[in-house]
């Protein structure tokens, strides 16, 4: 069955094969998706549960991946601030009050959140759980810092220079940030799994760019406090960063059951070292979408690689990319499914 086996792989008592599902399974990739994305803008799909399902439900129904992750965004957050992000086209997303200081954005986030603005999230996972049957729903949010990087430098970054000159110039206006996206960030994990989710799972994208001292004032400490507060549910907690290997000394001790790894890392040598984990990952999306031979290849390896392991989800180092055949796509989940 599904579910014993990602929740098994998360708690490391899988005895089966591998669970497989990707990072972002629900997107471009998928002709059914682009059908419905040419009616409604993202935001508009995300905000209506009922489309929300839909999309969700897409790459289950197409290639049977074993866990579903809800279709959202970690962006959404801000919204309980009053503050919205569009997508746009070709360029990604941007805060709409474009032209906020940063200290106008301290001061609106230091209002008291109205967490009721993201019902729309707890009611599309209600009617997930009954379309899903048994089979696994992954929640997630962004870290604070990764959620804090766009609402800095209000849009995608390259350079994230805003993002470093507010550590330099007034750190303490940066934690207070910070502190505020923690605290929605813990309801908000807590409503999801209230809502019904199986699992969540906390992406910290960029919080690889900092130094390790850096990352443990401004990451870190942020992502324990959260965890701390939402393993008292008792549902399995995934942590995924870019640039895994970097970060490894710290992401162990955030104590979460699963960690998400990128695929400049060998899981190999991950296991050996740190044999209490379970690990997800980490074929190369780039690889999927370039060439299904070296994908495949690629693919028995890590699969060989995690053979034993009662603690291994086979997943992508990073999100499936939208012009990813689908061929390629069932290939690598018939493989893995066959084991
Ligand atoms: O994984 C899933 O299928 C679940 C849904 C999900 C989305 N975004 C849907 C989405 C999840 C878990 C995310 C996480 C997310 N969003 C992250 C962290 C993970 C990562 O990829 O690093 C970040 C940094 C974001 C912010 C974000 N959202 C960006 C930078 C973009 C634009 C880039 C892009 O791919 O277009 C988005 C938009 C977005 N979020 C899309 C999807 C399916 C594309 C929407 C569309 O145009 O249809």
């Amino acid at each position: 069955m599904s579910e014993s086996l990602f929740l098994n792989a998360c708690y490391k008592r899988n005895k089966d094969r591998p669970p497989i599902w990707f990072m972002r399974q629900a997107g471009r990739y998928l002709p059914e998706y682009r059908k419905l994305r040419s009616k409604y803008s993202f935001l508009e799909m995300v905000h209506t549960p009922d489309l929300a399902c839909e999309v969700t439900l897409q790459p289950i129904t197409r290639f049977g991946f074993d866990a579903a992750i809800l279709y959202s965004d970690i962006l959404v957050i801000t919204e309980v601030f009053n503050l919205y992000f569009d997508f746009i086209e070709g360029k990604g997303p941007q805060l709409r009050d474009y032209h906020l200081s940063i200290t106008e954005i301290a001061k609106t986030v230091s209002n008291e959140p109205v967490i009721e603005t993201l019902s729309y999230v707890y009611d599309a996972i209600s009617l997930l759980k009954s379309s899903l049957g048994n089979r696994p729903l992954i929640g997630f949010s962004g870290s604070p810092f990764t959620v804090a990087c766009y609402l800095i430098e209000k849009q995608s970054s390259k350079t994230f220079s805003s993002v470093k000159s507010l550590i330099e110039s007034d750190p303490s206006l940066f934690h207070s940030i910070l502190q505020a996206l923690t605290e929605v960030t813990i309801t908000h994990l807590s409503n999801q799994i209230k809502a019904g989710v199986n699992a969540v799972q906390i992406f910290d994208t960029w919080g690889s760019m900092l130094t390790d001292d850096d990352y443990h004032t401004f990451s870190f400490d942020y992502i324990y406090q959260i965890v701390q507060a939402v393993q008292s549910f008792n549902v399995p907690i995934i942590i995924y960063s870019k640039d895994t290997a970097n970060k490894l000394p710290s992401l162990i001790k955030l104590n979460t059951n699963v960690i998400s790894v990128d695929w400049n890392s060998s899981l190999d040598v991950l296991q050996q070292q740190y044999p209490m984990m379970a690990w997800q990952g980490n074929l190369n999306p780039h690889t999927l979408l370039e060439s299904l031979p070296a994908a495949l290849e690629e693919t028995k390896m890590i699969c060989e690689t995690m053979k034993n392991s009662p603690g291994f989800i086979f997943n992508l180092g990073h999100g499936i990319l939208p012009k990813t055949p689908l061929e390629h796509v069932d290939a690598i989940v018939n493989y893995v499914k066959q084991l």
